[in-house]
């Protein structure tokens, strides 16, 4: 393979990609922008941009406090139904509220309530740090005889199966992992490992941040007990938009939220003095939603139970195994090794390619001194870039383009014209 028959390549894959037509339903500032961050931070859909005019012009600004009663005051839950759909959960399984990190820290403290003579919490060294901190948190808050276990991996890539097992014992009350990776886009099998969580009469919890809207959901097919994530990554919600949780159906009213807010109390309304849990997976609300940045999801959402989940993984699988194909060929010989696993079965919809000058690359990739396309990937320490596959709107193109940057940046050394003192955020 060269240059040209990758770009014929790209091209024909491009013509016969069944999902194509929905690229023209997000917005594009820059047409010749090659975005590879939607597993960061999704793009802009051209609905819900929309839909905010709608709500700050008329809802907001004209019918004020009655759109609680004429669409807000049930946003939560019915957009919770909707992402029940993509992660493979029932309607009143899913709800929307608060960030991923504060959902995490309220459904583990209702697991280790709820298994409270079991002292033990187990989770890897590639959880993403936000859920690290939360549980070292927790394991301090309920004393001595607790214990978090942080399995390790051997390869900084990928977590043995095996190695975790041995650490899930009869005194383990939560088993809490990322099923996709944020920095490598491992995935566990989410059956084999909740059936195994399961077998110990422990509860699992697992984050779906980089998974939902990126693989087929499973929750209710490995009948998992609790999980989180957020929605500002492949669901497209917009910065900061809140988070989902789940908590399956025959155990909700055995769980209890540490934080007794008003939202998640049986009838807010009643302004009643003495709190009573509220029915279901509402229990686990605290506040007044983020009504704005809640409505936001909702087009990406009907986009994904259109299409279906099976033929958005059909499109990042082939699109992976591309972009991984290009790799081998043109990078590797630039010194560039594979960050994430080979098997798409063991991948999410990211691609990590570790390179000792990651980080410059980068800089160059985004803001190119020549007239060269503006390429936007992202860095993770020490020597990663992701490059994130979005199905509903990255092309092959994009990809060959993206590869056939990163190529010349290294081959030319451009980089060497970047500082590689780190930004704020990365
Ligand atoms: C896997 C994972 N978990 C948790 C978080 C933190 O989410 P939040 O900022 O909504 O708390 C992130 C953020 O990117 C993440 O990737």
């Amino acid at each position: 393979m060269n240059m040209e028959s990758a770009c014929k390549e790209a091209i024909a894959l491009d013509k016969q990609d069944e999902l194509s037509a929905f690229r023209s339903k997000f917005i594009s500032g820059d047409d010749k922008l090659i975005y590879l961050d939607g597993n960061s931070l999704g793009r802009l859909p051209a609905e819900s941009k929309a839909i905010l005019e709608r709500s700050v012009t008329i809802e907001w600004g004209e019918r004020l406090i009655r759109s609680w009663n004429e669409d807000w005051y049930t946003k939560n839950r019915e957009l919770g139904d909707k992402i029940a759909r993509i992660a493979g959960a029932t309607e009143g399984e899913v709800i929307i509220t608060d960030t991923t990190s504060v959902n995490l820290y309220k459904l583990a403290y209702a697991a280790l309530k709820f298994k409270k003579d079991r002292t033990r919490v187990v989770t890897d060294e590639l959880n993403f740090p936000s859920d690290l901190y939360i549980l070292q948190g927790l394991v301090k808050e309920f004393g001595e005889r607790y214990e978090l276990i942080v399995v390790p991996s051997g390869d900084g890539m990928t977590i043995d199966t095996g190695v975790l097992k041995e650490m899930i014992d009869d005194n383990t009350a939560l088993v809490s992992l990322s099923h996709v990776a944020f920095k490598s886009s491992f995935r566990y099998n989410m059956k084999e490992i909740t059936s195994l969580v399961r077998a110990k009469e422990a509860m699992i919890l697992w984050d779906l941040s980089h998974s939902i809207g990126a693989v087929p959901g499973e929750l209710n097919e490995s009948n998992a007990d609790l999980a989180v994530g957020c929605t500002y990554k492949y669901l497209n919600g917009g910065p900061g938009s809140p988070a989902f949780m789940y908590v399956r159906k025959d155990i909700q009213d055995n769980l209890f939220s540490p934080i007794w807010g008003w939202f998640g109390e049986k009838n807010p309304f009643d302004f009643a003095l003495k709190y009573r849990p509220g029915e279901g997976i509402r229990r686990f609300l605290t506040g007044t939603p983020p009504i704005l940045s809640l409505k936001a999801i909702e087009p990406t959402l009907d986009m994904m139970n259109e299409i279906g989940m099976h033929r958005i993984r059909n499109k990042s699988v082939s699109q992976s195994e591309f972009i991984l194909r290009l790799a081998e060929e043109f990078l590797r010989p630039l010194g560039f090794q594979p960050g994430s696993p080979m098997d798409p079965e063991m991948r999410g919809s990211h691609i990590a390619l570790r390179h000792p000058e990651a980080y410059r690359i980068c800089k160059a990739l985004i803001d190119p001194y020549t007239g060269n396309a503006v390429v936007i990937p992202d860095f993770r320490e020490p020597d990663n870039i992701r490059l994130g596959i979005t199905p509903l709107y990255t092309t092959y193109t994009d990809l060959f383009m993206a590869v056939r940057e990163i190529r010349d940046i290294v081959k030319d050394q451009l980089f060497l014209k970047y500082s590689s003192d780190r930004e704020q955020v990365t």
